[in-house]
């Protein structure tokens, strides 16, 4: 039987950095659904005339939109969120690390992944592009959980083959052969994307990168993630590391890594020859606001996204907030800082079809239009009283929107769908 969802929509017809008409919304709106798919959206009246065997939900005047899309996140790093005053490489030695090795418990992986993603999911985020560890357990494990809820969940075994501690790394062959085993296993089951994932060159040597971009020409389809000129410091010891290179992002260039499909995260302090490579390559970059404030790393230029694939992320645990509510209002904050005040449905477009562009997975998941997946969140425009006092003054749904954006956390999320199946009500 069909599931009738009425309320406010919004969906996107085209890109909102293009033009703001992009943004359309459906003041009583409706979005048909069944067997997992959208079957149709419009006006809910009419919708509910013409499927009177429907199922209703009637949320009213709350909205209904694509679920959020957090591309790029490390779920193993969900009980390290929040770790206090380091920056980059001594956080990831003195939080990250020792916290990855734990990984090497599978129950223990079980128990995260379970958490992380049930945590996601009450935060209305219902697709997840994961790093996990140097395990190939900690895959199973988030793959499994995934499974279990029906998500559309891409995630790949971190390779680290050099600076990072005994037992937390692998080779450049052990990466490749696990990587591939678990590409065979998982890649295109259910709802499932394996991801090709160096964690960065610092861990990485020039052979396991190597390996690594060999593997993905045997694989061309599926993604490859890693991360891109963060901070300063790491830039300067990828110098070091690196002599030959011309700059970071040909250390990955120079095996391979540089092409449609490469998912890069951070890349913050970019030189005009990285930025004029990756828009050539059609590769795709991830913003992580909330990590970059909270790490101290910088301001990401969200210009970019004029012409390349810009998603939107909290990367969980360098992020400080699991929700992309938050992470839409960190987004909004950086851009100010730079100069640029982002339209909201700039931010929610982002957060939904903007991160599912830079997963190349836009044909199926991001937006509400028929044939696409049916993973929706519903969301309350008064969900406390500080909100519903800012949203009563607004013009017009975008407008009302913004305090949400900007105040809400998960008790604005009234209801998750995933895969056509309510999981949050
Ligand atoms: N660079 C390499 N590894 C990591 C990580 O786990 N988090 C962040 N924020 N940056 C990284
Ligand atoms: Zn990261």
């Amino acid at each position: 039987m069909a599931d009738l969802l009425l309320g406010q929509v919004i969906r996107f017809t085209g890109d909102p950095f293009d033009t703001l008409h992009a943004a359309e919304t459906l003041s009583q709106g409706g979005v048909l659904v069944g067997a997992g798919r959208i079957l149709a959206v419009g006006d809910g009246t009419t919708l509910r005339r013409e499927h009177p065997g429907a199922r209703v939900h009637d949320y009213g005047q709350k909205l209904i939109s694509a679920g959020f899309i957090d591309a790029h996140v490390h779920y193993p790093q969900t009980a390290i969120i929040a770790s206090w005053g380091k920056r980059l490489i001594d956080w990831l030695n003195t939080y990250t690390f020792p916290e990855e090795m734990r990984f090497a418990d599978r129950a223990y992986a079980d128990q995260i992944a379970d958490r992380y993603l049930d945590l996601v999911l009450q935060r209305g985020t219902t697709t997840v592009c994961s790093y996990a560890t140097i395990h190939p357990e900690s895959v199973d494990a988030i793959f499994t959980a995934a499974q279990a809820r029906g998500m559309r969940v891409f995630a790949g075994k971190t390779c680290m083959d050099r600076n990072a501690p005994d037992g937390l790394r692998d080779t450049a062959q052990s990466a490749y052969d696990d990587s591939k085993r678990l590409l065979a296993n998982w890649h295109g089951v259910d709802r499932l994307s394996y991801v090709i994932t160096p964690r960065f060159s610092p861990t990485s040597t020039p052979e396991q990168l190597a390996a690594l971009g060999a593997l993905w020409r045997e694989y061309p389809d599926c993604l490859m993630q890693t991360h891109l000129s963060e901070q300063i410091d790491e830039i300067a010891w990828v110098r070091d590391l690196f002599p030959q290179s011309r700059d970071y992002l040909d250390t990955y260039e120079a095996q391979g890594l540089v092409r449609e499909g490469a998912v890069f995260g951070h890349a913050i302090h970019l030189t005009d020859r990285e930025k004029a490579r990756l828009v050539e390559a059609g590769a795709s970059l991830v913003h992580c606001p909330t990590s970059n404030t909270f790490i101290g790393s910088g301001l990401f230029d969200i210009g970019l996204a004029q012409s390349l694939r810009v998603g939107l992320a909290t990367d969980t645990g360098g992020g400080s907030s699991f929700s992309m509510l938050r992470t839409m209002a960190a987004a909004y904050e950086v851009a100010q800082l730079r100069g640029r005040s982002l339209h909201p449905a700039q931010l929610w477009w982002l957060a939904t079809q903007g991160s599912a562009r830079a997963l190349r997975a836009e044909d199926r998941i991001g937006n509400i239009a028929p044939g696409m997946e049916a993973d929706l969140v519903v969301i309350d425009l008064a969900s406390t009283p500080a909100i519903a006092q800012a949203a009563a003054r607004a013009e017009g749904l975008w407008q009302a929107l913004f305090p949400t954006i900007m105040l809400g956390d998960d008790r604005a999320v009234a209801a998750v769908w995933v895969n056509g199946k309510p999981v949050v009500t």
